[in-house]
Parts: structure tokens; C-alpha cells; sequence
């Protein structure tokens, strides 16, 4: 199945804005600080959550002094997102942007995090390969990628959070 047939199938997931990819769930707040350290996420980093959900990986990364962005195809979730940020006094590094992940671009982004599905996963393997700069790396939540070993893996409370690094051309 290719691209098209494989996104036509998608969603919509019950309650939710239409046409997503994957469904809201949310990471649970210890996870989400132990993919940033699988990503040893430093201040000199600029990270992508690709459907940020409520914002959680953003403003964690914010907290940590990275520069984050969250994308997210519910402007419900945006809006949740954005109004955290506020509370917290984040929105100077933590920003959101309501729009399609598979629009975005990564090629400023050297770490991306995934909490979405494993066909997702598979569709997005190819452009984290090429867009994202060398030795950049990309932290998921849940699935594995198919076709890309992880360069870590471990599970935390029956969860599986996988580590992969961008390879140089
Ligand atoms: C499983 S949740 C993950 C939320 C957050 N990253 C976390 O770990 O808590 C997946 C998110 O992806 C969003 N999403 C699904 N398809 C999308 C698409 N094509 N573009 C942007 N966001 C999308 C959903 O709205 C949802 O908020």
C-alpha cells in the first residue's frame, strides 16, 4: 500500500478532530523526562514533538533549556498547548504549531519525538533519514521503526521507548 492509501485509511479516532494519524494519548510525565535523557537533551538543542498532544515533551524540553516546538493536526490540542506554555512563562522557547506532521519541516530540528503509530512510524522513517542533520536523534515512545534498528531501547513501567540516531550521508 502506498502513502496516499495508507493516510486515506487513518482515523478519524473517536471524539477527535478528523483526518489524524494517531490517536490523544499522553505520554506519562516520568517517560517524558527519560526520552529527553535517552536523547541527552542539552540547551544547544532544538527538539520537535510530531503531534504534541497537550504540549508535555515541549514544555519539558522548554524546562530544560532547549528550544521546542509541538505540532499538532487538533487545534484543541494547540490551544491546551499554547495555554501551558503561557502558565508556565515558557513561550520564549516552548512554541506550537496547528498543522499536518507530515508538512513539517525537521531539517533545523537535531532531536524528533514520536508518540504516534508504527504505520506512522514506517511513513516518516525516510524523511527523518534525510531531512534531519547527521547524528541528530529521534526518541519514540511505543512503537519501533521498521527498518531502523534502534541505537537503544529499554522499557520503563511496561512502556518501550527506542533511541535511534541519524546516520551521516
Ligand atoms: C499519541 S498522541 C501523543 C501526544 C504527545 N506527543 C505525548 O507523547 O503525550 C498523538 C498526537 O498526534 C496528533 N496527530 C495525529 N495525526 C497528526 C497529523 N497528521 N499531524 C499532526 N498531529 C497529528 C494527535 O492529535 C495527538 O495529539
Amino acid at each position: 500500500m502506498d502513502e496516499k492509501a495508507i493516510r486515506a485509511a487513518r482515523g478519524p479516532f473517536a471524539g477527535q478532530a478528523g483526518n489524524l494519524d494517531a490517536p490523544y494519548w499522553q505520554t506519562p510525565a516520568e517517560l517524558v523526562g527519560r526520552m529527553l535523557d535517552l536523547a541527552a537533551l542539552s540547551p544547544e538543542d532544538r527538539l520537535i514533538d510530531l503531534g504534541c498532544g497537550d504540549g508535555r515533551v515541549v514544555l519539558a524540553a522548554a524546562r530544560r533549556g532547549a528550544r521546542a516546538l509541538g505540532i499538532d493536526l487538533d487545534p484543541q490540542r494547540i490551544a491546551e498547548a499554547e495555554a501551558a506554555a503561557r502558565l508556565a512563562g515558557l513561550e520564549r522557547l516552548a512554541s506550537f504549531r496547528c498543522e499536518d506532521l507530515f508538512e513539517t519541516p525537521l531539517a533545523e530540528a537535531s532531536v524528533v519525538t514520536l508518540y504516534l503509530l508504527p504505520h506512522v512510524n514506517r511513513l516518516l522513517r525516510e524523511r527523518l533519514r534525510r531531512e534531519l542533520p547527521a547524528g541528530a536523534r529521534v526518541v519514540g515512545h511505543a512503537w519501533p521503526m521498521p527498518d531502523w534498528p534502534p541505537i537503544r531501547e529499554e522499557e520503563v513501567d511496561r512502556r518501550r521507548l527506542y533511541l535511534w540516531a541519524v546516520p551521516s550521508a
